[in-house]
């Protein structure tokens, strides 16, 4: 058992502290949002993510799991302090590391004994070398052992207590061996794969996995758009590669593309990088640019459908990010809602888990209760996020409900023949 705090308790860092808390370990997670925190101590979580509130409770009551917005009392003893605080794009697409820096400072301040400090944030290259910096120059000459270990995260938004549970890999880069070996042992109970590299390579590689993630993404996407030139279906051409087990199923969904506070913020973090340092990110580049131009293809197809989208009102289900979250950071459905107003078009729109962010960030858009509120009077209805509850609409209600029979499915959610049976207009993404 060890101590351990967690710095920023956001998607990432709760779900991290709360996961090894359940391992048994005494841990307390920190963050400078009041609010967070205090709902936390009531046993109300600040995001959705399944499962956890559960896992929240449980550890809290068994006294190992503790929230705090105190640095000094969040820091005191601990073995290990880990970063997980926010690493937002800047203008330039580079990762703002402000907050790292006031992390990595307060360590500096307020640990009292040997301690390991772990990235878990996603940073740029190089950044554990440069948090060990802050740290040495933050103590001024005051002796204190310390170590920097990189620990990215692979959690996916929606599966992310499994993803911490049972993870494909735990990937730990120190300059001090023993430091990674003792963040190993952390996970030792998981009894999966640990690979221990240096400090750069743990870095490059939560950068790489992410970056080819959202380039199997764009490329499916383009072999869609092709694939709707040329008449073949998508899905089965997905189905007819992911069986090579080279390229296999997983990230082959074509449509609507990616979002989220994780490929967007990466992708264009590590093009940032290698334009930095001289070399030219063309498939990077290509890869964003693809991802850019799905949401426009959306709203292509509707102006074709619909004429002009001049007062046109547009029904939008879903808007989070991706189905099972209620992250809206960077959907694609903001930015499609966006240039539909730009049109003149008219807004109705539902989430599942989404309606109170939505709420914060949505300008002239009617927020619906349900999918059947979003589908009265709209000439057209899009499917941009693919939450189950959507799977299987009483369609004929819709139908009756719409002013006109367009369907533009974002995410190939529905089952084209059904809906033209019941008079649709159906567009897919790269679908005949
Ligand atoms: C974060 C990073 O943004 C991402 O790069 C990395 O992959 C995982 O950790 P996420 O957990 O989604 O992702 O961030 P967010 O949900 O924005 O949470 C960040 C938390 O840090 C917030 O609760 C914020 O209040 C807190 N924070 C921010 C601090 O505690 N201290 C700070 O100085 C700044
Ligand atoms: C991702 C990575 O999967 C995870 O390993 C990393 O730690 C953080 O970033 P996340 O962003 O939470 O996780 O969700 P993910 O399931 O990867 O989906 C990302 C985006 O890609 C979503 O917008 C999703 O809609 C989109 N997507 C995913 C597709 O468009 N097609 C697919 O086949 C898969």
């Amino acid at each position: 058992m060890s101590k351990l705090c967690v710095i920023g308790t956001g998607y990432v860092g709760l779900v991290t502290g709360t996961c090894f808390a359940d391992l048994g370990n005494q841990v307390t997670c920190m963050d400078i949002d009041e609010n967070r925190i205090s709902l936390l101590n009531q046993g109300v979580m600040p995001i959705y993510e399944p499962g956890l509130e559960q896992l929240v409770v449980q550890n809290v009551k068994a006294g190992r799991l503790f929230f705090t917005t105190d640095y000094a009392a969040a820091l005191k003893d601990v073995d290990f302090a880990f970063i997980a605080v926010g690493t937002p794009s800047g203008d330039e697409g580079e990762a703002d590391l402000q907050y790292v820096r006031q992390a990595a400072e307060a360590i500096a301040d307020l640990v009292n004994k040997p301690v390991v400090v772990v990235n878990k944030s996603t940073v740029p290259v190089g950044t554990g070398d440069w948090v060990a910096d802050i740290i040495r120059k933050r103590r001024n000459g005051r002796p204190l052992e310390f170590s920097v270990a990189s620990n990215p995260e692979f959690l996916r938004e929606g599966s992310a207590i499994n993803d911490f549970m049972m993870p494909d890999r735990v990937v730990l880069g120190s300059e001090d061996r023993k430091a990674a070996e003792a963040v190993a042992e952390l996970y030792a109970a998981l009894r999966c794969q640990i690979l221990i590299t240096d400090l750069r390579t743990a870095e490059m590689i939560k950068y790489a996995s992410n970056a080819f993630l959202a380039t199997k993404i764009s490329f499916i996407n383009e072999i869609a758009n092709i694939c709707e030139e040329l008449g073949a279906d998508v899905r089965q051409v997905a189905a007819g590669m992911g069986l090579d087990k080279r390229i296999g199923p997983a990230f082959l969904d074509a449509g609507l593309g990616w979002g989220g506070s994780c490929f967007p913020k990466d992708v264009k973090a590590l093009a940032h990088m290698a334009v930095l340092h001289g070399s030219q990110p063309q498939l990077l580049q290509a890869v964003m640019d693809i991802n850019r131009m799905q949401r426009r293809r959306l709203v292509m197809k509707l102006r074709k459908a619909l004429g002009n989208l001049d007062e046109k009102t547009i029904g939008i289900l879903g808007i989070s990010f991706k189905p099972n979250t209620d992250d809206l950071r960077d959907a694609p459905a903001i930015e499609v809602i966006h240039l539909l107003q730009l049109e003149g078009a008219k807004i109705q729109a539902y989430d599942p888990q989404g309606m109170e962010n939505a709420a914060k960030i949505l300008k002239n858009v009617k927020l619906c209760q349900n999918p059947y509120q979003v589908a009265e009077g709209a000439d057209a209805l899009v499917l941009a996020t693919e939450w189950n509850e959507f799977k299987q609409l009483d369609f004929a209600r819709i139908r009756d409900l719409m002013a006109r029979p367009i369907i533009m499915d974002g995410r190939n959610l529905w089952d084209p023949q059904h809906l033209r049976e019941l008079g649709f207009h159906y567009t897919g993404v790269g679908r005949p």
